[in-house]
């Protein structure tokens, strides 16, 4: 398995209602999954053979590999 399968993110709203997308891999990148997630609430995700990015909205702390994001800073 290469990093695609086993590389983890972890989304943790910092608000109610952030929505974390998951956006299709091949030809056309489109929306195929959408979860809600309220204020302290996890989500913990891996990039997968279905999906090649993910796009979250709202006030949120993205932990990856690659360090820490806030969406507000
Ligand atoms: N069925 C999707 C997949 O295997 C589930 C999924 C994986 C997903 N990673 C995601 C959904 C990230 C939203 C965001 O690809």
């Amino acid at each position: 398995m290469n990093d695609i399968h086993t590389d983890y993110i972890v989304v943790k709203a910092k608000d109610n209602g952030v929505q974390v997308i998951g956006l299709t891999r091949g030809q056309d990148t489109r929306f195929h999954h959408m979860e809600k997630l309220d204020k302290g609430e996890v989500m913990i995700a891996q990039f997968t053979a279905h999906t090649s990015a993910i796009k979250v909205r709202g006030k949120a702390l993205i932990y990856t590999r690659h360090g820490v994001v806030d969406t507000e800073q």
